[in-house]
């Protein structure tokens, strides 16, 4: 499964059983961004030697992502990039779900990224087509059924997670240390990931890869408006919250008006998704916040990661700058398990 990247000549400084079997050579895997995953992002990860996951839902029909598909295949020029298959709660909105695998595979495309409920028979999809799956999830007893049911990987995102990180309330790296006492497939943690030094720290725990979403944002490749990008890279940590709590369904996003006025109607007593009507729809964020750089309309999907993007660059500088502060702690460890002096090192001489 593991194929030849345009650079070879480019070592990687860690090797793991990710960066293996999905033929990368960090071990970063940038998740699905609705909306934003589009060919142009996807294939910038494929230069930086990192894999991200095209999102089959953000395009308006399958002609559409087929053709995002081939544009993607030719920017990469044959190199492997991946596919996210996210499942909804609500099953209607699971219709397309086949289809998108079956012309994913048609494309040429091995490598999924599976989130939702029972993903058993879209495991066996995907190996039948000769591919291979990371199922993301926020809880360790769903990883454990997860990889009973065939996953190939694991991603554990935790509670700092943008986007859906469900109801789970640990972080990243308690779910990651729970889940390597039990779990055997290679593990990816992620939530609030934005600093080389927790890619090192995540290597050092035993995962085999982090999962990203929120740092990339201000990147030079993500389609969204530059004031938007701007207005993101100027955002402390702080800036990120959790929206729509009484639904049981929360969402990590931007602090802005639409939040609170989320919160207004909770108040009032809204606790389904459909008593917020149109604040909770995901276009609302991508026509004003996305499309038009007005950050105070919509639920816009992002972690306290936005505390460490602080310029608007391309992927490769990004992960470049990741994988060489994930080095310098990597050396840092290493000195500190140093074998002790001699022991008359420190013997005084008279
Ligand atoms: C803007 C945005 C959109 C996202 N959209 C999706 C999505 O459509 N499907 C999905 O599985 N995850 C989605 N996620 C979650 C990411 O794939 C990833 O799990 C998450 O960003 C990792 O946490 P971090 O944001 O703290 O790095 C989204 C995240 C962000 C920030």
């Amino acid at each position: 499964m593991t194929s030849p990247r345009a650079d070879d000549s480019a070592s990687p400084s860690f090797r793991t059983r990710i960066t293996e079997r999905f033929g990368i050579r960090h071990p970063i895997l940038a998740g699905g961004l609705m909306w934003l995953s589009d060919a142009r992002y996807v294939a910038a990860h494929v230069d930086a030697g990192t894999m991200a996951f095209l999102t089959p839902r953000s395009f308006d029909g399958l002609a559409a992502y087929r053709a995002a598909l081939r544009d993607c295949k030719a920017l990469t020029r044959g190199l492997p990039f991946g596919v996210n298959l996210t499942q909804s709660r609500r099953a209607d909105a699971n219709r397309l779900v086949p289809a998108w695998l079956d012309i994913a595979l048609e494309e040429g495309v091995r490598h999924f990224e599976t989130v939702g409920a029972s993903p058993g028979p879209l495991f066996e999809r995907i190996h039948a087509g000769g591919g291979l799956a990371i199922h993301k999830c926020a809880f360790v007893e769903h990883a454990l059924k997860a990889e009973q049911a065939g996953a190939d990987a694991v991603a554990l995102v935790g509670a700092e997670a943008g986007g859906h990180p469900g109801t789970n309330e640990l972080s990243a790296f308690t779910l990651g240390a729970l889940a390597l006492e039990r779990l055997r497939v290679p593990l990816a943690i992620g939530g609030g990931i934005g600093d080389g030094r927790q890619i090192a720290a995540a290597l050092a725990l035993g995962a085999d890869a982090v999962l990203m979403g929120t740092r990339f944002l201000t990147c030079e490749e993500v389609w969204a408006h530059d004031g938007y990008k701007r207005y993101l890279a100027a955002q402390p940590a702080q800036s990120s919250t959790l929206a729509l709590r009484s639904t049981g369904h929360p969402w990590r996003v931007l602090d802005n008006a639409t939040v609170r006025e989320t919160r207004r109607l909770e108040a009032d007593g809204a606790h389904r998704y459909e008593d917020f009507g149109a604040l909770a729809t995901g276009k609302l964020g991508r026509d004003h916040g996305y499309r038009h750089g007005d950050w105070d309309t919509g639920l816009l999907s992002m972690g306290p990661a936005i505390g460490f993007a602080n310029a608007i660059e391309p992927v490769t500088a990004t992960v470049e700058r990741l994988m060489a502060q994930a080095s310098g702690a990597a050396r840092r460890l290493q000195s500190l398990s140093a074998p002790p002096p001699p022991a008359n090192a420190n013997a005084t001489t008279t």
